[in-house]
């Protein structure tokens, strides 16, 4: 018999406990029908285990906590600003800082700058709230990942980078002028939360360099990718993760974050630019929309809680637990069978609807129908990424499927033990052993943009 590994520890303890509630299955019947199989609709107290997002979900620390009591609340120039900025400034090397409520306040504002109608974005994965800003402008955004890193059983180490080839040509037949931006989201949220290599971020920089195109890092997950370069690429093994970060965030001309992911808080974000012209322009429309230059949109306390959760991120043993356990949910829902895009990503498993449910077609949204049997099956929630999320229409009302039909399960920083994913991974297992019993779905209301949040289902 193999030896038993030791079990992965929480380098924490709990000090403050938040109760769940413990439902039966007929109840979670009825609550899913109430929110059209969406959910999104759900009351979080109706959920046992929340896997929708990883944003904005974390447990914050005894160290956060005593910092946001000395939260200073001034309208300008307040402490918890200069500490924060500071904080931002060291990690990113930038000289303008602008603090957002979250991250798709700094997308608006600099996309919306940017954009507009004839202009062309250009990213590895786009994550729906960036095309989102980007085609609410009138812009375009295209995706550009490597071939091989589209075949989800494919074990390579950085399936996030971006295809130059194909980036070279996009620039090429849209015309230098037109591109708005070259986006690198490190990780590969919407592509299964994949790593981005160093060599690839330089690679984008000198592309951007060659026709003079302005290099966005979306930096949501920056730690996360850290852990993954040192462990992954040469040369990285002897540096630190905050040392990788800060080399792969010094390339960009311009970082957004959302500090809801590797910020370790609940709310808030920030923009950071090279150039002064577009950091002008970018701090009136923050003013105008988020508030003012000092806290857009943020409490000091918020603040407080961002730049302490910026340090403790890169805290080698959190970053090794958190990549652990993301990683000890995949190999066990390997295990059993259930297939996942490999490797495994580093905030999230996300499994191959697809072929999970092979009987279900495209058109009847398998990731979909799986995020609903894990509700009522376990009060699990989770979100579809597949056609629901980025389906298009054709002129005769057809889906236009989406590359893969994933379920996302986004793990929550510091927030569930060994044995609530263990949980999770028992009731795969009884899904397993029924699942020619799952239907397929259709949609039945979907709003114009981001229908994933709103649209109402049917069961076949
Ligand atoms: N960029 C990426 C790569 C993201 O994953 C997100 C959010 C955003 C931008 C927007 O940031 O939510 O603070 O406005 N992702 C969340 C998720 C919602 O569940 O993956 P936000």
């Amino acid at each position: 018999m193999s030896k038993r590994q030791r079990t992965l520890t929480e380098p924490f303890k709990i000090k403050m406990v938040e109760p769940l509630k413990i439902t039966t299955e007929e109840y979670r019947i009825k609550r899913l029908a109430e929110a059209h199989n969406n959910p999104f609709l759900l009351r979080s107290n109706d959920v046992f285990i929340d896997l929708l997002t990883d944003s904005g979900t974390s447990a914050m620390s005894e160290h956060q906590w005593s910092a946001m009591m000395q939260g200073d609340e001034s309208y300008a120039g307040a402490t918890s600003w200069e500490r924060l900025e500071k904080e931002v400034k060291d990690l990113t090397g930038m000289p303008y800082i602008m603090p957002t409520h979250q991250g798709r306040a700094a997308e608006r504002i600099l996309y919306g700058i940017l954009g507009g109608k004839d202009k062309i974005f250009i990213s590895n994965t786009h994550f729906d709230t960036t095309r989102a800003n980007i085609e609410f402008t009138g812009a375009q955004a295209f995706d550009c990942l490597p071939e091989d890193a589209k075949d989800p059983e494919k074990e390579l180490p950085f399936k996030g980078n971006l295809d130059l080839a194909e980036t070279e040509k996009l620039i090429i037949k849209y015309g230098k002028e037109n591109i708005g931006a070259v986006i690198l989201t490190v990780t590969n949220n919407s592509a299964g939360g994949q790593p981005v290599s160093m060599q690839n971020a330089k690679d984008t920089r000198a592309l951007c360099d060659k026709y003079g195109i302005l290099f966005v890092l979306d930096a949501c997950r920056i730690a996360e990718n850290s852990y993954f370069i040192k462990h992954r690429e040469s040369n990285f093994e002897n540096k630190n993760y905050r040392e990788i970060a800060q080399e792969m965030l010094m390339l960009g001309d311009a970082i957004i974050m959302s500090a809801k992911k590797d910020a370790l808080v609940n709310m808030g974000g920030f923009l950071t630019l090279k150039d002064k012209k577009l950091a002008e322009q970018c701090t009136n429309l923050l003013i105008i929309s988020e508030g003012f230059a000092t806290y857009g949109g943020l409490s000091g306390r918020d603040m407080e809680a961002i730049a302490v959760g910026l340090r403790e991120v890169f805290d080698g043993d959190y970053l090794n637990y958190r990549i652990k356990s993301t990683e000890y949910l995949g190999k066990h829902l390997n295990a059993i069978g259930v297939p996942t895009v490999k490797p495994f990503g580093g905030h999230a498993i996300y499994v191959d609807a697809k072929a999970f449910y092979s009987h279900i077609p495209q058109e009847q949204f398998p990731g979909q129908a799986l995020v609903c049997d894990l509700y009522i099956k376990g009060g699990i929630r989770c979100c579809e990424i597949g056609s629901v999320m980025f389906g298009k229409h054709d002129e005769n009302n057809h889906l236009i499927p989406a590359a893969f039909e994933l379920v996302r399960l986004a793990i929550p920083r510091r927030v569930y033990t060994q044995s609530h994913i263990d949980y999770v991974i028992d009731i795969f297992e009884e899904l397993t052993e029924e699942k020619e019993k799952s239907s397929g779905i259709k949609i039945t209301y979907e709003p114009p943009f981001l229908r994933h949040f709103t649209a109402h289902f049917e069961r076949l």
